[in-house]
């Protein structure tokens, strides 16, 4: 079909900015606000099956494997399964063991992907249980895995995926709250993400008001840096492997992302006035850990971009998104990274719907 910008100049600037709506249809009709407890039909597995795993794999490419990373925390955290994301070309090449005890879930926005296709192949071959997050009603990935969860996120255009990622972390959330809820997770609990979930939409809304703000940011760290370094930890890191990957992809700048805690066994190294760090600091337990990352960043002269709930004198810059619960505030801290992207990639002239080498699909091997 043929679709257009809807008056926006990219329709990468167009899906970031349908984020309310496409994040408020993954959840529509999943949440019982009576029960505390998600809906997903199209799973196919009753509740005995759903409490019978004891691991979770999960297998996506570029970010939709990041969004898995998302994923494999809200399931770890919420339904306490020992559960972690895995390129899916990696998976498939190691020959992997596969256990009848493990539920795989594959991540793709488009069905397509040829590597995440293949690991789906070879997991059904031995006999793994495969759910698939899709964004593409009945592509070739959904139709492979026994059951899953639809996006309803509408289609992507633009080569650099945008709403597919956080509407897959919100499908995320819901998955984790399913298998908390006939494990473990206390009503009380369920309650606080139901709640958590359903604010969502209008937070996103309200982090989308300060595109001008981000886009001076990006101006000023972004466009003449030789290179930048997005960190995080824990919940933090995804968000920052995703931001990373998004500036990467659309502005062509060069951009490495570490576990903030990882940094001074070895990036450390680059850090200088010429390489600024993008920090990833949500107000969780780690703030502290995270403020003092930051004090030793500035010590070697770095510039900090603070993401996170509040302002800190160790940064230059702050970005304060909207808080939310302490497990679904990956979902926002990712939008204002998407903006800092696009603006750079604008103000680089690049071909922000289109980059250079990439595929919004890529079909083959
Ligand atoms: C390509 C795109 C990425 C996307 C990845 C996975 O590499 O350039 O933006 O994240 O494929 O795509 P999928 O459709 O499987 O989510």
């Amino acid at each position: 079909g043929h679709y257009d910008t809807g008056g926006y100049e990219h329709y990468l600037l167009k899906e970031i900015s349908e984020q309310p709506d496409t994040v408020g249809r993954t959840l529509r009709g999943r949440i019982d606000d009576r029960f505390h407890i998600a809906h997903l039909g199209g799973l196919n597995m009753d509740a005995r099956e759903s409490r019978s795993f004891r691991r979770v794999k999960i297998i996506g490419c570029g970010s939709a494997y990041y969004s898995g990373q998302i994923g494999a925390q809200l399931i770890e955290e919420l339904a306490r399964i020992p559960a972690d994301a895995e390129p899916a070309s990696e998976f498939r090449y190691r020959s992997p063991v596969v256990e009848a005890d493990t539920l795989y879930i594959a991540i793709s926005q488009s069905g397509e992907t040829y590597d995440t296709l293949a690991a789906v192949q070879e997991l059904k071959r031995k006999g793994g249980r495969v759910l698939g997050i899709v964004n593409t009603v009945g592509s070739a990935i959904a139709r492979e895995c026994d059951g899953g969860v639809y996006l309803h996120a509408g289609p992507e255009v633009s080569v650099a995926s945008t709403k597919a990622f956080t509407s897959t972390s919100a499908a995320f959330a819901l998955l984790a709250l399913h298998l908390g809820r006939v494990r473990d997770l206390s009503p009380a609990d369920g309650r606080r993400i139901c709640d958590g979930l359903r604010r969502l939409p209008e937070q996103i809304k309200e982090m989308l008001t300060q595109e001008e703000h981000i886009r001076e940011l990006a101006m000023r760290y972004a466009k003449d840096a030789a290179g930048m370094m997005f960190v995080g930890r824990v919940r933090g890191y995804p968000v920052a492997r995703e931001g990373a990957q998004k500036l990467k992809e659309i502005s062509y700048v060069h951009a490495e992302a570490y576990p903030a805690s990882e940094l001074k066994h070895g990036p450390l190294a680059l850090i200088g006035p010429e390489m600024p760090t993008v920090a990833i600091v949500p107000d969780d337990e780690l703030l502290d850990k995270n403020l003092t990352t930051l004090g030793e960043i500035r010590a070697r002269s770095g510039r900090i971009l603070m993401v996170g709930h509040r302002t800190a004198d160790q940064a230059d810059d702050c970005i304060v998104v909207p808080k939310n619960e302490t497990e679904l505030d990956p979902i926002l801290l990712t939008i204002p990274l998407q903006l800092f992207a696009y603006h750079a990639a604008v103000a680089l002239g690049r071909d922000v719907d289109k980059p250079r080498n990439l595929a919004k699909s890529v079909t083959v091997e």
